[in-house]
């Protein structure tokens, strides 16, 4: 079965092609390499064994896209990972961020308009904004998005209900991603920040290797256990094996129209907690110190994970210390062996 993977080199959607091969389908990759580097192709193909189809193209262009239909015409699912992901930048440049997410998004859809597939949609636990309860389940009410590139997500969301209320022929499924880290464990794909890393682990890594001075906890007096924010973080491979689990939930006879599942652990962790969970699983000690909140932070989400255990029939089964010494695997791979 072949299965069209948008941002098919990017973090996430790169141990997602491994996983799709693991798991028997046969990846279609499409990116237009603005945030990934075409060697992870050939990273990839060190994991697999062979280089799979790759097409450069952007999915904005709808020309590209139609073309794309025509020569590859016997897709049977799509994972659509393909969009700008810096909430900060969003805020700085919006129209950026809907031009980019919202066309390419909707150019996909009409152009394999009509051929019944299944399509898995790259949703965020942003759109729960600061949850009243936590764990959050997916029932939580969606906030009003707290950026633009939040604002992508909750719309296009609601993008694919309304084409599926109106008896569109696709299968839909959205995965609300917790705070994907870590990396395969063969160190030969991870997470390729380009300049200076916005999240979390990255940050750590490259301030573990020497390429940063130090990493600043951004903030440690929220109302949390030892003051700094909790996020519910999961291993890259298993988030990737989340994607394989909702192409065959679409597979079965009774799925229909649309659902949407949260894709975490269903535990909360500080910054603080996983400084020093690297520290452990590493021996590396990380030179931080405590800085003021950054705007625009949720204080802590966790996500609920009893819908995705009962009904995807997935679950994470790696824990933090794996998330850090993969994590750490990568970075020195990488440092080491530069693209
Ligand atoms: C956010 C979004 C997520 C989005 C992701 C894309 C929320 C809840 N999550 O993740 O949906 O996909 O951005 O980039 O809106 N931190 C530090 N020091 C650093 C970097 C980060 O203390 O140098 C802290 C942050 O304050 C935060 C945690 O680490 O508490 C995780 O931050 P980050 O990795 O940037 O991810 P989110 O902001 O949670």
């Amino acid at each position: 079965m072949k299965i069209l993977v948008t941002g098919g080199l990017g973090f996430i959607g790169s141990h997602t092609v491994v996983e799709l091969v693991n798991a028997g389908y046969e990846p279609v990759i499409v990116d237009d390499l603005s945030n990934s580097d075409p060697k992870i192709l050939d990273q990839i193909a060190k994991i697999i064994g062979y280089k799979p189809v790759f097409h450069k193209l952007d999915l904005c262009n709808e020309h590209s896209v139609k073309e794309l239909a025509v020569n590859e015409p016997d897709i049977e699912g799509i994972i659509h990972f393909a969009a700008y992901k810096a909430v900060g930048e969003s805020v700085q440049k919006p129209l950026k961020y809907y031009r980019n997410n919202f066309y390419s998004l909707i150019n996909l859809l009409e152009a394999y308009h009509g051929k019944a597939l299944n399509f898995v949609f790259s949703s965020s636990c942003t759109v729960y904004g600061q949850p009243e309860q936590l764990p959050v389940t997916e029932a939580a009410p969606v906030q009003s998005a707290q950026s633009p590139y939040g604002n992508t997500k909750q719309i296009a969301e609601e993008i694919l209900q309304d084409m599926i209320a109106s008896g569109s022929d696709y299968k839909v499924v959205s995965l609300r991603y917790f705070n994907p880290v870590g990396a395969h464990d063969s160190a030969l794909i991870g997470e390729l920040p380009i300049g200076v890393p916005q999240n979390l682990v990255p940050f750590i890594t490259q301030t573990a290797i020497g390429k940063r001075q130090k990493i600043t906890v951004f903030g440690d007096d929220y109302n949390t256990p030892d003051g700094s924010c909790v996020r519910d973080y999961i291993h890259v491979v298993d988030l990737a094996k989340a994607h394989v689990a909702a192409l065959k939930l679409m597979q079965k006879d009774n799925f229909k129209g649309y659902d949407v599942f949260n894709i975490g652990t269903g535990n909360g962790t500080t910054v603080l907690q996983i400084i020093h969970a690297f520290e452990r699983a590493t021996g590396v000690k990380l030179n931080y110190e405590i800085g003021p909140r950054r705007g625009g932070d949720v204080e802590q989400v966790w996500g609920d994970v009893t819908k995705s255990t009962n009904k995807l029939g997935w679950k994470a089964k790696l824990g933090i210390d794996d998330m850090m010494s993969s994590a750490w695997e990568w970075e020195k791979y990488i440092s080491q062996n530069p693209l």
